[in-house]
């Protein structure tokens, strides 16, 4: 499987002339998201640190961009004055770095909660300390929990059913008494089911999508857990890259939390099919046990962003689907 490469580079020149040339901290740089947004600013001639543990990214999904604009510093984002250091030589802070997993936060809720949102508050404090420099940070669709009314909006009250989905709703409440307290400004990204290439499928916490494709490169059926009815709102990596860029570059003031998906969700076994579309095979999927702490429903509205930040999903999904599998198989 390929790791990065030119080939997979989002082009982002049309954002250029709104964002002038600064350096940027990225937590969780070296993960599937953060790589692809490290690719992006480098892309736009942005400096980039990039602070990661690690413990799920790793170095080859950067190590094109590693050089004099772009260097990693193997760090926790729990280190407080590690934390304050690197924010103070730069202009703002992306902040992905996290426990990304439902089921792990499930096992290990005081993990979760030490990374997730202590993790969270060293930015928004290290921002305090330093006159307030912008925060964009990932939140989660997980805020919203199980609802009975669909697609949910960013007025909705968090009902999170796991200490992920807890834990990124506490970020986004400590984000906003931060501005509403210390005028620090911040914006919290709610990703839906995010996908595309450099998603690791070798968990079996990893996003469906690349699990899927990992399974049909191999010819092997995947396991699809409860009956495969529940929806997901799929969204591109190069979309989510985009968001996160436009939320920086936004002039808004205090905290907003915006949804970050497509707009459009479809089942699992949908999802399955449509894959077996695009690769030419008809392997049926195995059913297994619902897990604990999903959501069954899935679906962003998405006309806050739209509105605000002037964000539009381009990427359909068999247009991801595509690419993410030439990917994998390259
Ligand atoms: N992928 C999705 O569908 C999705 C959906 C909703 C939210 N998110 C959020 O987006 C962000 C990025 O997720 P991703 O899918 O790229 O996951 P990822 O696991 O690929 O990236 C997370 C990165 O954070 C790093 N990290 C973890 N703990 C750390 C710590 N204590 N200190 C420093 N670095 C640490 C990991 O090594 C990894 O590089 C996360 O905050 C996640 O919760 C992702």
């Amino acid at each position: 499987m390929g790791i990065g490469g030119d080939n997979i580079a989002i082009q982002f020149n049309h954002l250029q002339k709104d964002f002038g040339l600064a350096k940027y901290l990225v937590t969780g740089g070296a993960g599937f998201i953060g790589s692809h947004l490290v690719s992006a600013l480098n892309g736009l001639d942005h400096q980039v640190i990039v602070l990661d543990n690690l413990s799920s990214g790793r170095r080859e999904n950067i190590e094109n961009w590693l050089g004099p604009n772009t260097c990693l510093v193997e760090g926790d984002i729990r280190d407080q004055s590690l934390v304050e250091n690197l924010l103070a030589e730069t202009a703002g802070a992306f902040h992905l770095a996290a426990l990304v997993s439902v089921p792990q936060s499930i096992e290990r809720p005081t993990e979760s909660f030490s990374i997730n949102l202590e993790g969270t508050l060293n930015l928004l404090e290290a921002s305090r300390k330093q006159g307030n420099k912008k925060i964009v940070f990932a939140s989660s669709a997980a805020v919203y929990g199980n609802r009975h009314s669909y697609p949910v909006s960013e007025t909705m009250a968090g009902q999170p059913i796991s200490p992920y989905g807890l834990h990124k709703l506490m970020c986004e409440q400590h984000a906003e008494l931060f501005a509403n307290l210390y005028n620090v400004n911040s914006v919290g990204m709610r990703f839906f089911n995010v996908y595309g290439p450099r998603q690791d499928p070798s968990s079996p916490y990893s996003g469906v999508i690349s699990i899927f494709i990992d399974r049909l490169r191999r010819g092997l059926a995947p396991t699809i857990y409860g009956d495969g009815s529940q929806t997901r709102d799929f969204v591109y990596v190069g979309d989510v890259v985009q968001a996160l860029i436009k939320a920086m570059n936004s002039k808004k003031q205090g905290f907003a939390a915006y949804n970050v998906g497509r707009g459009e969700s479809v089942t699992i076994n949908m999802l399955w099919q449509i894959l077996c579309d695009v690769v030419g095979t008809n392997l049926p999927a195995k059913l297994g046990p619902a897990r604990e702490g999903e959501i069954h429903t899935s679906l962003a509205n998405i006309s806050k962003i739209e509105a605000e930040l002037g964000y539009k999903a381009e990427i359909t999904l068999q247009e991801g689907l595509i690419k993410t599998y030439e990917w994998a198989t390259q």
